[in-house]
């Protein structure tokens, strides 16, 4: 995002920060109040910011975050650092959260991991193991992690500089939990490049070398190091290929065996962008090709997108995870720069995405991303639901009995489409007695899935909220999947099998406490379908 414009990040740490902070919890209040007042909510079911709390969703426990930063595995953890800014409830001046998990579903909250100093605040990057010393922090038997992430110094920015962002790094020998910026810092100047951040870190085996992916205005440059201390740039990508609507961020690069054709490997090239995503703001694409250690080719002939919906923002994935493991697990940031200062949560801003496995598809068209949430989900699944097979038309919707507690809950549903049919458009209603729903659909005679957020609720708070958002086109196909993670503002569809994904927020003025499957153009035949009801047991 651009960090120039103010309207969207609000530089200020200690009086302004407080005071805009207090500004921002008083048009919360306010704005809950006229909700009440008008009489919107009813038996009793009184809106509250806790009402927006994701059950199995990571936030913090108060205050902004965004983007996920420096996942790494490491010993039995996975850590999960993110942006944020502890003194507000919008972007300020960025230090490194931190969180650990053993299982990517259960989050213990740890201390803030890293505070802005004066080389600046501290952006996205990557965090690895040094399990071999080369930076030479820890030793063998007590390998570092090293956190490689980018300085943004706002008094260069704010006195017209080009070289305000440099990458520095830390390392933490006890498992992460206290962290030592290193002495020499930064380890990447400048070259007068404006946008100059999100290092993306990796181990090349070939070449024995780390290589660091690094964001740089239109394009992504790749850099060689031995030690993490000292980089060397290799080549550079990007520049008129792909999609340029806004600024490159966030960047990931690593390598995915082919399905069905495990012999064969690929390398995956992640780039957010902002803004500029298919259906506005922020967005992350990708690419595939090959990469040497030093330079990657490109094979997409097309733009792609790795979520079609518009909550998925600077997503990367871990690294260390072992071999034995082997999985390639992705986290973005559940929100989108044009909407995610003001969306009506308090006293934290946004949520991380549920953590998804990425594997590689090939097929006539070529290569394309699928998504799908880790197996872990399944710790969380209390109780199942099936639903019987039933042709739904446009007088006969089926209700879906759900709990009490209308969420957290996972439904997975099959279609079947009779070949003649061509103009049916249906899908998966969440709504409540209040006339606000949620519908994630499938548009046949477009060929593409959708989420419908226009009545959702609370939407006022930016023009670009409210709207029907849609995927690419999707192959013909005869049966139609949707597998759907809902919890208490949010959304996430896995579609064909994960070849299409789709994540979007909400926020209702009372709980969308109702399902149903409904068909609005035409008649579709749900042949198998689940609910399970998930528990709220993220800590
Ligand atoms: C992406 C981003 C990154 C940057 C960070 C600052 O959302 O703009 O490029 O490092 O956020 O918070």
């Amino acid at each position: 995002m651009n960090h120039t414009d103010c309207n969207r990040k609000i530089y200020g740490s200690g009086l302004p920060g407080l005071v805009l902070n207090i500004a921002v919890l008083l048009v919360i209040g306010y704005l809950y109040q006229g909700c009440t007042s008008t009489g919107n909510a009813k038996n009793g079911d009184t809106v509250t910011t806790s009402q927006y709390r994701p059950e199995f969703h990571f936030t913090p426990d108060s205050m902004w975050m965004n983007d996920p930063n420096g996942m790494v595995y490491y010993e039995g953890e996975y850590h999960l650092f993110y942006q944020y800014y502890p003194d507000s409830t919008v972007w300020g001046p960025m230090h490194w959260g931190h969180a650990v998990s053993k299982d990517l579903v259960h989050w213990e909250h740890l201390p803030i991991a890293l505070y802005p100093d004066s080389l600046g605040y501290i952006f996205s990057g990557s965090a690895v193991a040094d399990i071999n010393n080369t930076s030479g922090f820890g030793s063998k038997n007590q390998p570092a992690l090293v956190a490689i992430f980018t300085y943004h110094d706002i008094k260069g920015e704010r006195a017209g500089r080009n070289d305000f962002q440099t990458q520095g790094i830390a390392y933490s020998l006890d498992k992460g939990r206290t962290w030592t910026k290193y002495e020499n810092n930064p380890v990447l100047k400048n070259p007068g490049q404006r946008d100059f951040r999100d290092p993306k870190v990796m181990w090349h085996k070939e070449t024995g070398t780390w290589i660091m992916t690094l964001a740089s205005g239109d394009h992504v440059c790749f850099y060689s190091s031995p030690n993490l201390k000292e980089w060397t740039l290799e080549s550079e990508f990007g520049k008129g290929i792909g999609a340029h609507g806004g600024v490159w961020e966030c960047p990931d690069l690593f390598q995915l065996p082919v399905e069905g054709s495990p012999a064969e490997k690929k390398w995956v090239l992640l780039v957010s962008i902002n803004p500029g995503g298919p259906n506005g703001g922020s967005a992350t694409q990708y690419f595939v090709g090959d990469f040497d250690g030093h330079r990657f080719t490109n094979e997409s002939t097309e733009i792609k997108w790795t979520d079609y919906g518009k909550d998925n923002y600077a997503g990367v994935t871990f690294s260390n995870i072992p071999e034995s493991d082997g999985r390639r697990i992705l986290i973005g940031w559940m929100s989108n720069w044009q909407y995610a200062q003001v969306v009506p949560t308090a006293p934290w801003r946004s949520a991380m995405t549920f953590p998804r496995v990425l594997k590689l598809a090939k097929d006539a068209t070529g290569f394309s991303l699928q998504s799908l949430p880790v197996d872990e989900i399944q710790l969380l699944r209390e109780k199942k639901t099936d639903v019987p097979e039933t042709l739904i038309t446009a007088d006969k919707p089926l209700e879906l009995a759900i709990p009490s507690q209308p969420y957290p809950l996972e439904v997975l549903a099959g279609f079947s489409i009779p070949a003649s049919n061509q103009a049916y458009v249906f899908g998966i209603e969440l709504y409540n007695d209040n006339g606000e729903k949620v519908v994630v659909g499938f548009d046949r005679q477009q060929s593409k899935f959708f989420i419908d957020r226009s009545k959702s609720g609370l939407t006022d708070f930016s023009k670009d909220f409210a709207g029907v958002h849609y995927s690419g086109i999707v192959q013909p196909a005869s049966a139609i999947d949707f597998h759907l993670l809902i919890d208490a503002a949010s959304v996430e569809l896995f579609a064909m099998n994960g070849l299409v994904t789709m994540t979007e927020i909400y926020f209702p003025l009372q709980k969308l406490d109702k399902m149903k499957i409904v068909s609005i153009k035409g008649n579709v035949e749900l042949s198998n379908g689940s609910v399970y009801k998930l528990t709220s047991d993220k800590y």
